[in-house]
């Protein structure tokens, strides 16, 4: 009779995946049915991650299978035997800059389906904190620093992927935003700044794409690791509503009792804190109640349920990923991160023909290069792209000559010379903060190039801003290349040769110099704490611009840009015109044409910023609140239509802690970046 009615459930459950893998009664229910039937054992061994350090413990006689979980954001790795190969995508700060939902979305369905290929249930991305000094090691993996573009992207990433029936695992909740010291320093930041900058891509993840899994950071929040924090996990992730398993990540727990306290579910990558005596010696003397376990256990069983993995035996199933169709999405996607910050005389797109000799060198010309750590993915074999890979396929009407060193002649005589440069996976990385100058043998390479010539397109490999004065007036074009994937030899070349015009935007500020990012005097106030010993409990970084992060502190800190946030040249130009705001549904519609001007057919995004006229307290001039990007042929024009939701116009209280949205005029403005507004109207909200 009990087999018939787990049955029954496991259908409905089954029925359920159809719906997104939203957790419904049917799934609570059959949870709730196992752990009544679990032993404090079997409860206990379900809450950690097995010695391999990617799986959890199996619960045989209950039907309960062992989960396989990999990393990472650019592709699948780390399962079993440690060089598994598989699609590698371009990184998260790349795909941020796309600022194409749909294909971004792609990209969560190539990685999941990579994943179903490889037998792995959980996936542990996407990796969204937030860019807030360029500094921070992970900025690679991550959305940029707008909490609108991130959650969009992340919303897009995850139902790609979780339509594929692989769970997301969103991360790092929260506040990581630097990896010196990830484990010792504490991200110290107010309410309204933790509500309006960092949780918005987490709240949309759990509200919007019913993301199944959150795992917490490594840093201290406000004092308290955030793997034992239940002010971060019970008071906000599951006060929004969040019935899904929250993770730790790996190896970032220190105390039994505050995790079993904490509303996390899940110790990984083993139990640390959660070994069985740890736990029962706490359940038996009272101070934890057994309720705090079966709350965990009946997180992580009714999510496991809505997705279907109770009824489905883990297997790897090649067939699951067609490596053609993974390509196809890398390579779309490689083709709009590229960012092109300047472009003198026209030197891109590159000539064709044998008159014109393109020079390509540097140390990252010939490499497939990847940030450090968790989300190096190792590419497939013989499929990977480097840039001079994209630059020899070009074909026959090309004349391409690649250097291993800079060769006066050569250089003299090249129309251009395409220069490769910038990080991999040794310098930046996770578990340390990077150096935000380029290295200095990088410098002395553009120096003797451009002793040479000054036909140089340097191609940058980073997660984030440079230090470019040294050199940016001694170079007729710069492209930020991120780490694009193993597409991404083909894709650059594709851009360089005018195949495509560049359609990637800055999703973040660059400032120009270190300093000139307002945030960055907060940011380095914990290295100088960090050497004094005798406050080394009490290491922190506080988050004293508060929200007026990135392009949200322009106008308060009167701080300039060199190229603001939303920024990046085609090979057109666009005229905006016809500005339209309706009301319709809980907001308005603003619509507004978009003209190419130019020669190219090429993509615009077009961003929609809110900036409150008559605040009751100090608020970012502007905040983007939409976007949307349009492929326009030559001399063609397209109309766009953004919808603004009631949300569109809120502020954080921190006094009533709830969303406030203040009556008054607030002007809607249309632009090409954050600073290039090109259109402007007005709302009254009451
Ligand atoms: C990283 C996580 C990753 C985990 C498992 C940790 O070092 O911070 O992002 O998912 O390792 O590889």
């Amino acid at each position: 009779m009990k087999k018939l009615f787990l049955t029954l459930f496991g259908l409905v459950a089954a029925l359920g995946l159809t719906h997104g893998q939203t957790i419904t009664p049917a799934h609570q229910e059959r949870a709730a049915a196992l752990v009544s039937q679990m032993t404090l054992d079997e409860k206990i061994a379900l809450i950690s991650g097995k010695v391999d350090g990617f799986s959890t413990y199996a619960i045989p006689r209950l039907g309960i299978p062992s989960i396989r979980m990999a990393d990472g954001p650019q592709g699948v790795r780390n399962i079993g035997e440690k060089n598994i190969q598989s699609t590698f995508f371009p990184c998260g700060i790349s795909a941020a800059a796309t600022w194409n939902r749909d294909a971004v979305h792609e990209m969560g369905a190539g990685i999941g389906s990579a994943a179903k290929a490889h037998g792995v249930q959980i996936m542990l991305c996407p990796g969204v904190n937030i860019y807030r000094s360029a500094l921070c090691g992970r900025n690679f993996e991550y959305y940029g620093e707008d909490p609108y573009l991130a959650s969009e992207t992340a919303v897009s990433f995850i139902e790609g992927m979780q339509k594929e029936g692989v769970m997301a695992t969103i991360k790092h909740f929260a506040l990581n935003q630097e990896e010196y010291d990830r484990h010792g320093v504490s991200s110290n930041a107010d309410e309204r700044t933790m509500n309006e900058i960092y949780f918005p891509t987490f709240r949309k993840a759990v509200e919007k794409a019913h993301v199944g899994a959150v795992m917490t950071s490594y840093n201290p929040v406000n004092g308290t690791h955030a793997a034992e924090n239940a002010a971060l996990v019970k008071d906000n992730l599951r006060a929004w509503g969040f019935e899904g398993i929250v993770m730790t990540d790996w190896v970032s727990t220190y105390s039994t009792l505050n995790f079993m306290n904490s509303g996390v579910d899940f110790e990984m990558p083993r139990a640390i804190v959660t070994k069985p005596e740890m736990v029962k010696a706490l359940l038996e003397n009272g101070v934890v109640s057994e309720a705090e376990l079966d709350e965990k256990c009946q997180h992580i069983l009714q999510t496991y349920a809505a997705f279907g993995f109770l009824d489905k035996p883990l297997e790897a199933d090649p067939s699951a990923e067609d490596p053609t169709v993974s390509r196809d999405r890398a390579y779309k996607l490689a083709l709009e991160g590229p960012v092109l910050l300047k472009n003198d005389d026209g030197i891109l797109p590159l000539k064709s023909g044998k008159k014109n000799l393109i020079a390509v060198l540097g140390p990252n010309a010939n490499a497939i290069v990847c940030g450090g750590g968790s989300g190096w993915v190792n590419p497939e074999d013989g499929r990977a792209s480097t840039i001079v890979d994209g630059m020899k396929g070009l074909g026959k009407n090309w004349n391409v000559e690649v250097l291993g060193t800079p060769q006066p002649d050569v250089l003299r005589k090249a129309s251009a010379v395409v220069l490769c440069l910038g990080f991999d996976s040794n310098t930046e990385k996770e578990n340390s903060d990077r150096k935000y100058y380029l290295d200095k043998k990088q410098v002395a390479l553009i120096e003797s190039v451009a002793s040479y010539t000054d036909k140089i397109v340097v191609v940058v490999n980073s997660g984030g801003e440079i230090d470019i004065r040294p050199w940016a007036d001694k170079v007729k074009a710069i492209i930020l290349d991120w780490y694009p994937g193993q597409e991404g030899g083909n894709a650059l070349a594709a851009i360089l040769s005018g195949k495509v015009s560049p359609s990637g935007r800055l999703p973040f500020t660059f400032w120009g110099s270190l300093d000139g990012n307002p945030a960055q005097k907060w940011y380095k106030e914990m290295p100088q704490l960090h050497n004094d010993k005798v406050r080394q409990h009490y290491r922190y970084t506080t988050y004293g611009e508060g929200v007026f992060l990135g392009y949200r502190g322009v106008e308060h800190f009167d701080s300039k840009p060199l190229y603001p946030f939303g920024y990046g040249l085609t090979y057109s130009s666009f005229d905006y015109s016809d500005l339209q705001i309706v009301p319709a549904g809980d907001g308005y519609d603003v619509s507004f044409t978009v003209r190419n001007t130019g020669k190219t057919d090429a993509k615009e995004v077009a961003q929609l910023y809110v900036a409150p006229e008559q605040p009751s307290i100090l608020r970012p001039a502007q905040e983007l609140k939409g976007y949307d990007k349009q492929l326009i042929a030559k001399g063609q024009a397209v109309r766009y239509t953004l919808h603004l939701g009631a949300d569109a116009f809120r502020y954080y209280d921190i006094a009533s802690r709830t969303w406030k949205t203040d009556p008054g005029r607030y002007e809607i403005r249309v632009g090409a970046s954050a600073g290039d507004i090109k259109l402007r109207g007005n709302v009254t909200v009451d």
